[in-house]
């Protein structure tokens, strides 16, 4: 296997990145699973259905919130900015991140939106199987009001003073970074800040950072066809043009993932192709991307060559798709764990 760094460079990187000073600015959001005994359930008297009853509830940070667990995980000075609705929702998140050890100081609470959740109802019946439900999803769909754009803003110029990197996480349409917010992002960035954006839909809208686009995010930025990046229509000389014409676009660097085909990164005029780690079936990819950004942005920001770096988020995100039904996160020892073992 390709391996870009050996042992002890690996070892000396991962310590630097202990002592990284990090923000990340983003989309918070509470994923929910309740697991219903289907074996439980007796139809309902009032309606023709067969009730859910739940027997088990599990609570974890995801989108933003689960780039911040990651984050949190190898680097002890990590500060999440973002908002979070006063409800139910919110108060569980607050309380999942503060058991992870994560700061909530920066987290601005407000009355005039929805904590960003996605529930998932899964079944058991007789067997070990689990079927996943159709999802029930809060999300915001109104623009933050000004008050909580000024909170916001206010809170992110607080963590930023003195920080090392600065990582964004914009994930919903109506989410917390809003054009003022990514402005204040783009000139933190263009002031020297080391700035890695990972966003849905507006990653063509940054200037002056590292973007890690999927090859989706990527090809839709460019007014491409989805699936124009995929195995199938683009080889290496195609995903290279991509990551040129992404970079031009913005005025940034670019760090395309591929998933089980890597990613290529273009910075300062030079392609870095990053391999991912072989591994065998089964996988759940759910949060690589988390996972890749978080471990990227943290070597880069301890010092790492490019190639290092990206060494290093394929290790972290390769931990992270060996772990089943779970967005999962990489913590120092796995990283080493699986160095040892792909070596
Ligand atoms: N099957 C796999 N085997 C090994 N590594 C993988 C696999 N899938 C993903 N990865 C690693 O994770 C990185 C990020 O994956 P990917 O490109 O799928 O991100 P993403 O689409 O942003 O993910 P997400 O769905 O979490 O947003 C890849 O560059 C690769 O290093
Ligand atoms: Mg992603």
């Amino acid at each position: 296997m390709e391996q870009r760094i050996d042992r002890k460079r690996l070892t000396a990187l991962l310590d630097g990145i202990q002592g990284v000073k990090a923000v990340l600015i983003g989309d918070m959001c509470l994923d929910v699973y309740w697991f219903a005994d289907m074996t439980q359930s007796v139809l309902s008297r009032e309606t023709p259905h067969f009730p859910l009853p739940v027997v088990e509830e599990k609570m974890s940070a995801g989108a933003g919130g689960n780039a911040a667990v990651n984050m949190s995980v190898l680097c002890d000075s990590f500060l999440p900015v973002g908002i979070v609705g006063r409800d139910w929702r919110g108060a569980c998140l607050l309380e999942v991140l503060k058991k992870q050890g994560i700061s909530t100081e920066y987290l601005v609470e407000v009355d005039d939106r929805v904590t960003n959740a996605y529930c998932k109802p899964m079944r058991r019946g007789f067997s070990a199987e689990v079927m996943e439900d159709p999802r029930l999803d809060f999300e915001s769909f109104t623009p933050l009001s000004k008050e909580a754009e000024d909170a916001l803003l206010e809170k992110l110029n607080e963590a930023t003073k003195g920080a090392d990197l600065l990582c964004v996480s914009d994930q919903f349409a109506s989410g917390c970074i809003t054009p003022k917010i990514r402005e204040r992002i783009n000139e933190l960035a263009k002031g020297g800040l080391l700035t890695v954006v990972d966003s849905r839909s507006k990653i063509g809208l940054y200037r002056n950072c590292i973007l890690k686009p999927n090859e989706i995010e990527c090809a839709r930025a460019l007014g491409m066809a989805d699936d124009a990046l995929s195995r199938e229509r683009a080889d290496e000389a195609a995903i290279k043009a991509a990551a040129v014409a992404l970079s031009e676009k913005t005025d940034s660097s670019v760090c395309l993932t591929l998933g089980d085909r890597g990613s290529m990164v273009y910075r300062g005029g030079d392609f870095t192709p990053i391999s991912a780690i072989k591994l065998s079936p089964p996988f759940d990819i759910v949060g690589a991307g988390d996972c890749f950004l978080s471990a990227f942005s943290l070597a880069l920001a301890a010092g790492a060559e490019t190639a290092e770096a990206g060494a290093i988020g394929s290790l972290a995100s390769g931990v992270c798709v060996k772990k089943l039904h779970t967005t999962g996160s990489a913590s120092r020892e796995e990283i080493l764990a699986l160095y040892d073992s792909a070596n």
